[in-house]
């Protein structure tokens, strides 16, 4: 095989805004525990804000705030509560309002995933992905949308970019993140007026995430396949989120609402499969032996 002749290097840290941009806002963020909503918290505090983190684990919640407070100087709060509780959430959102007493942007990003084809995918396991994603938006949305007005704040709702075709395996993800997009554009067009914005940013395959780990194959041909998928030569990383993020909330991004921002290095021009196809699908067992096992 050829030598690539240019990968595009990993953007460790920018000057290209001031890093207090965010100074005296608060980031509420579910998700924001681990993976991609970690990080995107972390540079939202490198800029200035203080944040509270949601999600279901407390321990792994206050283990990353304390070391997010570490790393960025700024506070950060663990609060739990599952997206699909109404109550829970608006429960988080009034310990987020007692400590900072306002919140200014609002990171959509708990997320489930799996694969699994229709034809065993039970109803509830399809419930399940459509309620933490879909229906925790929505829910994450209602707690916090007086706060985000009265701040004349902005949504990022973290998405993903394949349901842009029909992606195997992805039917649950594919129908709620599709939801997560149209919820969005709404969001923007009804409360742009109140000075709210709502954006979507979508990753493509990020390497280093619970995603990546648990929707790929192991194989060696998978794996090298995976370094050949994007035109910039590589997989995301979690760091070309987090200045994407840092964007669309600051004020560069004033007059951006409504959009999905595709930050895949260019993947989703190129769509590869990344499962053996059609023999996954027609012998889905294949599939379990190549992927992470199921815990
Ligand atoms: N394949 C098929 N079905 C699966 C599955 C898999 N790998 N994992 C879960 N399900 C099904 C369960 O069997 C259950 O359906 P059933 O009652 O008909 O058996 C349904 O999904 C709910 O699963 P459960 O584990 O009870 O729900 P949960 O709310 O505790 O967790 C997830 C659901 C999706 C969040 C869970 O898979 C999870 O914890 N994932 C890790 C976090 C993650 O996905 N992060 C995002 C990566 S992009």
């Amino acid at each position: 095989m050829a030598p690539r002749a240019y990968v595009q290097p990993v953007v460790e840290t920018t000057t290209i805004f001031n890093p207090a941009i965010f100074k005296g806002k608060v980031l509420f963020c579910t998700g924001g525990g681990s993976g991609i909503c970690r990080g995107m918290t972390e540079a939202v505090m490198r800029h200035g804000a203080d944040a509270a983190i949601v999600g279901r684990k407390l321990d792994r919640l206050t283990q990353t705030s304390k070391e997010l407070e570490k790393s960025t100087g700024r506070k950060c709060i663990p609060v739990q509560a599952d997206v699909r509780d109404p109550a829970l959430l608006k429960a988080a959102v009034a310990k987020t309002i007692e400590t900072y007493g306002r919140i200014d942007y609002v990171i959509c990003g708990a997320a489930g995933n799996f694969l699994a084809p229709i034809s065993t995918l039970s109803e509830n396991a399809f419930r399940t992905v459509m309620e933490i994603d879909t229906i925790g938006t929505f829910n994450t949305v209602k707690a916090t949308l007086a706060h985000v007005r009265q701040a004349k704040g902005s949504y990022i709702h973290v998405s993903a970019t394949l349901h842009y075709k029909a992606s195997p395996f992805q039917v649950h993800v594919s129908a709620a993140k599709a939801g997560v997009d149209a919820l969005s554009g709404v969001l923007a067009v009804e409360e742009g007026p109140h000075g709210v914005r709502s954006n979507v940013i979508a990753p493509g395959p990020i390497a280093g995430t619970e995603g990546m780990d648990r929707l790929t194959p192991k194989t060696p041909e998978a794996q090298a396949r995976l370094d050949a998928i994007s035109p910039l030569g590589r997989l995301g990383a979690i760091k070309d989120i987090e200045h994407a993020t840092v964007f669309l909330f600051s004020d560069a991004a004033a007059f951006i609402t409504g959009q999905v921002l595709v930050v895949d290095g260019g993947s989703e021009n190129l769509r590869t499969v990344s499962l053996p196809y059609p023999q996954s699908v027609l012998d889905p067992e294949s599939v379990q032996k190549i992927i992470k096992p199921r815990l």
